[in-house]
């Protein structure tokens, strides 16, 4: 059975706006899935409808068996720590007034139930938990007491992706992780996800107008053009030539 379920999802935002238009997909456990298209297609409207954050009425999403419907406030709960979210903007996610240590450590506040198998919580001290966090994601301890603003753009982003690693998420969602770094530093986050989605048995959910980028990490990818989904496929049948034409001029625009 697949993990994550969305069937005929309709969004009209206005009169005359039709952000997705009968999206239908799956997602199986484990698996990375690319979602890309070009600026407006619908991509970050997808990641808000599955994130219970903009309501939906026309279709069905369903998480591992239970659909998610975004006024039942208990059940959203459980959802939103079993599915969480990178963003572009890393400045969105990390208070500047906070230090790294404690914002690494918000999500685990929020859900103090959660004893992640990676961390020991009856020993560990919270600097503790927050130095393996940052461990995790490849940062040293002595950014704990810094600022976000003492950070560069790509150790921000490393600081988002340890806070939504911190509860153990069965679905990370990223949208657009990368679009604001320079070059070299998008491929250390890439290499980043892909290293954890080998690690853990979490599923992903990349985003990006970046073709090559999803490329390197997922292996399934879908095509989002205008809100609809024009292709999917798996990442060996990149180049079959039944790619539909914008997959095709997606691929060639890359100069792959
Ligand atoms: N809150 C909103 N109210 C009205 N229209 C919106 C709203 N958010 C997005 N839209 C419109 O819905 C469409 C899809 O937007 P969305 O942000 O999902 O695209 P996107 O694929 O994420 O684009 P980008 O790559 O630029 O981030 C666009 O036409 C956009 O103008
Ligand atoms: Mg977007």
């Amino acid at each position: 059975m697949s993990q994550l379920i969305v069937e005929n999802l309709s969004i009209h935002y206005s009169k005359g706006v039709k952000a997705l238009d009968n999206v239908s997909l799956a997602v199986n456990k484990g698996e990375c899935v690319g979602i890309v298209g070009e600026s407006g297609s619908g991509k970050s409207t997808l990641a808000k409808v599955l994130l219970g954050l903009q309501p939906y009425k026309e279709g069905y999403i369903a998480f591992e068996g239970n659909q998610i419907v975004p006024k039942k406030k208990e059940a959203l709960r459980e959802y939103r720590r079993q599915v969480q979210m990178v963003f572009q903007d890393a400045n969105s996610t990390l208070n500047p007034k906070l230090p790294i240590w404690k914002s690494v450590l918000e999500p685990l506040d929020n859900f103090k139930e959660v004893q992640p198998s990676f961390l020991n919580r009856e020993e560990a001290s919270r600097k503790d938990l927050a130095k393996a966090l940052l461990k995790m994601v490849g940062l040293d301890a002595h950014m704990l007491e810094r600022f976000p603003v003492e950070l560069s753009g790509g150790q921000k982003q490393r600081v988002s992706i340890a806070r939504a690693l911190s509860l153990e998420p069965g679905l990370l969602i990223c949208d657009e992780p990368t679009a604001s770094l320079d070059v070299t530093v998008q491929k250390q986050i890439l290499q980043l996800l892909k290293g954890l989605q080998e690690k853990t048995e979490m599923t992903i959910l990349f985003i990006s107008h970046d073709i090559r980028a999803v490329t390197f990490l997922c292996n399934q990818i879908i095509v989002l053009k205008d809100g609809l989904v024009v292709d999917w496929f798996p990442l060996e049948e990149l180049y079959h030539e039944d790619r539909h034409p914008y997959t095709k001029a997606l691929i060639k625009a890359a100069s792959f």
